[in-house]
């Protein structure tokens, strides 16, 4: 029987590591693409192919996936899990990283699964896993442009998911709660670096705060926990639509599904309150200068507008 054949982004760490792995495991041919193509020896090493790719860079998309068809002549699966977060308060994040961000979890996401769909159709069959999140139910202060995003997965996903059935095409959402990788660290460096100065900058450190809570919680999972949902997900004779894991990102989002916005609002505010130390530190900050004005005649982005 011929191999299946998976492509799996964001492959250099976390949840697409264990992913490719555990699809090896399941007697997939794994392709697992990033731009760290050095990152990926685990993959490599157990029987995989490691690729390179920027999910924003049309030219590296395309090539990787021409070679894959070149050298398999099909993908059965496609993971479209390569993203990250970029949080800080809307006013102080550059237009230019709010695109940055929608083209790597939105647009890469969509110009990898364009390219992979001619092959699809034409087999009339296939798989598309995205991965979203909690993110994509759920809101946090500082967290837009990230939740935009994943608000955004969920949308395409739903479209995607229709236009696709009559095809032979299936489409699963994965919404991962808080997962022990790279994307806390990444994060919470965002949140600091755009607003850890500015009229914001308690809300970020209570942000940082709850992150590094999530990531240190026993409720929190390891990626590997995730990659088993997705090829539970990918391997499934019917798929649901969505696949929300570990139990308490299940938790949360029937949570949310039951609460009118002003209550979980109360719930959010709770999770992510400023404690009275961050808001002092922040007024003693202020108090030399209108800080905020400052801050913002700094910004080229902000000047020119
Ligand atoms: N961890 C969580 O708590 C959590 C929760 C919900 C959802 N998620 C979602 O799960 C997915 C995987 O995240 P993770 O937790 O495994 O984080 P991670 O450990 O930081 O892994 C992110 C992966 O995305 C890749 N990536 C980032 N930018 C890229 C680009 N421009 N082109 C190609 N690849 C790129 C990275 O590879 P290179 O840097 O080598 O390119 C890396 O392999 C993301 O979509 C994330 O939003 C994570």
């Amino acid at each position: 029987m011929e191999r299946h054949v998976a492509l799996v982004t964001g492959a250099s760490s976390g949840i697409g590591e264990q992913t490719a792995l555990e699809l090896l495991r399941r007697g997939f041919t794994v392709y697992g693409a990033a731009r760290r193509v050095d990152r990926m020896s685990t993959i490599v090493d157990a029987g995989g192919h490691a690729i390179a790719m920027d999910v924003t860079d049309d030219a590296s998309v395309s090539a990787a996936v021409d070679r894959i068809m070149a050298d398999e002549g099909r993908i059965d699966v496609l993971v479209n899990n390569a993203g990250y977060g970029s949080y800080g308060a809307l006013e102080d994040v550059p237009i230019e990283e709010a695109r940055r961000q929608f083209e790597v979890n939105v647009f890469g996401l969509a110009r990898i699964t364009q390219l992979v769909l001619p092959g699809m159709r034409a087999r009339r069959s296939g798989t598309i896993v995205n991965i979203s999140s909690i993110g994509g139910r759920i809101y946090e202060p500082l967290g837009s442009w990230y939740h935009a995003t994943k608000f955004a997965v969920e949308g395409l996903s739903d479209s995607l998911r229709v236009e696709l059935e009559p095809h032979g095409i299936r489409v699963v959402v994965i919404q991962p709660g808080a997962i022990r990788t790279e994307w806390n660290g990444i994060s919470r460096r965002s949140a600091i670096e755009r607003s850890g100065d500015t009229a914001y900058a308690a809300q970020a450190r209570a942000l940082v705060r709850a992150l590094e809570a999530a990531d240190a919680s026993s409720t929190a999972s390891e990626p590997h926990v995730v990659a088993a949902t997705i090829a539970k997900a990918a391997t499934a004779r019917r798929p649901r639509t969505r696949y929300a894991t570990p139990v308490s990102a299940k938790f949360i989002v029937g949570l949310r599904r039951v609460l009118p916005d002003r209550v979980f609002d109360l719930v959010i505010r709770s999770v992510f309150a400023p404690t009275t130390a961050e808001l002092a530190e922040q007024r003693a900050a202020e108090r030399p200068a209108a800080a905020p004005g400052a801050r913002r005649e700094a910004d080229p982005d902000r000047a020119a507008a």
